[in-house]
């Protein structure tokens, strides 16, 4: 890989030891991939923060990267934690998670990445433009931001994420290139969509289907909302590696048929029927009553925040069930100036930042069944808690009826 006399210096280590780890890492990557060279980034979403499923050794590297004196150079954010940093107490986190969780943002942000903690960082500030070159890490967010906003960045894990966001910089690869961002299955939608779970089980199916760095293009969705592709490309992200789809007509590379297929000739076509997502559902569904019903998986937006608000008012959460929903600070915000937050609270349901179902320690807080409008939420759920947690998914009209009563 080509590189600027600035970048040898850093790779020999005359900027310090932990810029010469960072360059080592780009390059590698960049050199095992055949790219060409390094371009400038202003933006990075940095995950690998939750102590649930980093555990100490990233406490301990983090804390050891904090103690010098070095800082990143793009606008940076860290992913969701393992709880509500102020909020802790009321989700029920012990204490020692909660010392530790603390300490490991407290590291990030010494390196200047922000702790929004949110895995829509897109919703909070740090929104690439079209076209923008970024380095993310969170799958979901990636898959966003590539094919519903049209920037442009790799699925990098939470250490290259890092190296990226310190040196400034991205090797030059992948879904950075035009010719590795257009189709190649077309994927036919032969039902309806009729709610976001639908959208979710979609995804979660044509993950499954595909090969990894495969493109999907989804031909026959006319009117999805930004939610309802928030969730098709965080449950594809997760079934399989999709960081890069379109949808015919809607999403911005994919105005044309031309556009979302570059004129190549199609690998396969995929068919989607009713049946194929009731196959997900029921491959999700555990038949067990919750314990938990758990909204924002991605992190919700004002939109649903409001639909929740929608749904719930005039009911109130049952005392057998908690219901939690999930968001990212400038939401937040925004939804409390609405009402939105003194609703569902009033209600008898909870609002919280910085985490989620599935990054925070849900199993030894108590739970041992979730109800979620999540295929991305609903497939981790067990196995992250290793079985002690079960998982279902339906629509959030049926999860808020299923926690509440009138
Ligand atoms: Fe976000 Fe947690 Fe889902 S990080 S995409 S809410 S698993």
């Amino acid at each position: 890989m080509f590189l600027s006399k600035e970048e040898e210096k850093i790779l020999d280590g005359e900027k310090g030891w932990i810029l010469e780890k960072a360059m080592r890492l780009l390059t590698t990557i960049g050199d095992l991939n055949n790219a060409e060279r390094l371009v400038p980034i202003k933006r990075s979403q940095v995950a690998g923060v939750s102590y649930k499923t980093v555990g100490d050794p990233t406490l301990h590297l983090m804390e050891e990267l904090a103690k010098e004196n070095v800082r990143v150079r793009t606008k940076a954010t860290q992913n969701p934690a393992g709880m509500d940093l102020k909020r802790w107490r009321e989700m029920g986190v012990p204490r020692g998670f909660a010392e530790k969780q603390l300490r490991i943002c407290r590291a990030y942000e010494k390196l200047g990445v922000e702790a929004l903690c949110t895995c829509t960082p897109y919703l909070s500030g740090n929104r690439p433009k079209f076209g923008e070159v970024v380095g993310f890490s969170e799958s979901s967010a990636v898959a966003f931001i590539n094919s519903v906003v049209g920037a442009r960045t790799n699925r990098h894990g939470g250490l290259d994420a890092l190296s990226a966001a310190l040196i400034g910089k991205v090797p030059l690869m992948g879904y950075l290139l035009d010719e590795n961002r257009t189709g190649d299955v077309h994927v036919k939608v032969c039902f309806k969509p009729r709610n976001e779970t639908d959208y979710s089980a979609l995804g979660y199916y044509v993950g499954k289907e595909v090969e990894t760095n495969e493109v999907p293009v989804y031909d026959g969705i006319k009117d999805a909302s930004l939610d309802e592709l928030k969730l098709l490309g965080a449950a594809s992200a997760a079934s399989g590696s999709v960081a890069l789809f379109h949808v015919l007509d809607l999403t911005p590379e994919a105005r044309t048929i031309r556009g979302a297929f570059g004129g190549k000739k199609t690998k396969y076509k995929l068919e989607v029927a009713r049946e194929e997502v009731q196959s997900v559902y029921d491959e999700l569904s555990t038949r067990e009553n919750p314990d938990l019903v758990a909204i924002g998986c991605p992190h919700s937006s004002v939109q649903e925040l409001k639909k929740i608000t929608e749904l719930i008012s005039g009911r109130r959460v049952k005392r057998s069930i908690k219901l939690w929903v999930f968001t990212s600070p400038k939401v937040f915000e925004e939804a409390e100036k609405s009402g939105y937050i003194s609703t569902i609270r009033s209600a008898g349901g909870d609002v919280f930042l910085n985490t989620c179902m599935v990054v925070a320690p849900i199993e030894e807080i108590g739970f041992r069944c979730v109800y979620t409008n999540s295929a991305k939420a609903a497939f981790y759920i067990p196995r992250i808690t290793k079985g002690k947690c079960k998982s279902a998914i339906a629509p959030l009209r049926t999860c808020i009826e299923m926690c509440t009563t009138s």
